[in-house]
């Protein structure tokens, strides 16, 4: 996966600079993935210092090349130059397109968009990166419903192959082909989902990883046996009580909960282990402590 550094985006799309707003975890890959595809990108959230932060994980995972010759110094230091990080976000107004990869929660979002959305350029689109909510919804808080999807990206961005594109109820057939045409200028593969709760991906796997949690609060096996089951009878590249603690436990927690609200179908409820866990502040890999101890060299399996 060599980053296209030189590759040029005037084109068709009309999309030469990405805003993104959220420097966390997501942000910085959807930031470190644009520039490296040689989008301008502009990277935003409340501080500076979370910015800086960002700044220097890409830096670092943009680094992993350098031992495998995957990429070069000039070619790292080409892709940062193309990164500019502000607090404010009237910087938006240079943006052809701004995807918001803010904290998942509804009201936060809601005022980002309505807050942003009328500083920006009328012909500027806009994209969300939720995992669970209604795009239709967050939509209606714009001024452009119709230039609005939902731009679904899997964690570690740089490595993950897959990007949901979500229409909106209004969402303009052209709005969706130029999603699609910039998911692959990013070198990804795109599927379209219907506004349903959690999607394709996350439809299918939070159910999964859920059920692995069950099965331990119910005594079927130790926290190794599970994963190492899944790993080695299903193929999976981590076990799902791994993967649980690197979404983040209060991330599927929060998941779970919207799609049993929205569907009322008690096959989604939390498992009470997992309620138990994010009340007990242990959120997997952020917090230090999930089904595994991460606070030493390897992580240690604690159940
Ligand atoms: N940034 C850049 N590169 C990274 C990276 C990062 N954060 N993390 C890993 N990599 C690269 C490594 O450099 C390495 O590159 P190479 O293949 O070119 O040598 C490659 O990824 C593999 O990394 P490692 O050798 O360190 O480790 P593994 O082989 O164990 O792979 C993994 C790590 C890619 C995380 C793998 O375990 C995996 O694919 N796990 C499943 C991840 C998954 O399912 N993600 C989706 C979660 S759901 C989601 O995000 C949706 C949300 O809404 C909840």
């Amino acid at each position: 996966r060599l980053p296209r550094s030189d590759a040029s985006h005037s084109g068709e799309l009309g999309v030469q600079t990405i805003g993104v707003i959220g420097a966390g975890l997501m942000g910085n890959g959807i930031a470190h993935v644009a520039a490296a595809s040689g989008y301008k990108v502009i990277l935003s959230d409340v501080s500076s210092d979370r910015t800086e932060a960002a700044k220097a994980t890409i830096a670092k995972n943009l680094a992993r090349g350098l031992t495998k010759g995957t990429i070069d110094e000039a070619t790292i230091a080409a892709i940062l130059a193309r990164i500019t990080l502000t607090t404010d976000t009237a910087a938006f107004v240079a943006a052809d397109l701004v995807i918001e990869a803010a904290t998942e929660n509804e009201a936060i979002k809601v005022k980002i968009f309505a807050e942003l959305s009328p500083k920006l350029r009328a012909e500027t689109l806009l994209a969300t990166n939720t995992s669970s909510i209604s795009i239709t919804r967050l939509a209606a808080a714009t001024d452009r419903p119709d230039r609005f999807t939902g731009l679904h990206f899997f964690n570690p961005v740089p490595v993950m192959q897959l990007i949901e594109i979500i229409p909106g109820l209004a969402t303009s057939a052209e709005t969706t082909a130029a999603m699609h045409r910039f998911v692959a200028a990013l070198g990804k593969t795109g599927i379209e989902s219907e506004d349903r709760p959690a999607f394709i991906v996350n439809r299918i796997l939070c159910p999964m990883l859920n059920e692995a949690i069950f099965a331990l609060g119910d005594g079927l096996g130790s926290v190794v046996d599970i994963d190492m089951g899944m790993k080695l009878g299903a193929n999976h590249p981590m076990g799902p009580l791994a993967l649980a603690d690197f979404v983040g436990l209060d991330t599927l927690f929060s998941i779970l909960q919207v799609m049993q609200a929205t569907t009322g179908d008690s096959k989604y409820r939390p498992a009470p282990l997992l309620v138990k866990y994010v009340e007990a502040g242990w959120l997997g890999r952020k917090s230090g402590r999930g089904f595994y101890d991460y606070s030493g060299e390897a992580p240690v399996p604690t159940r």
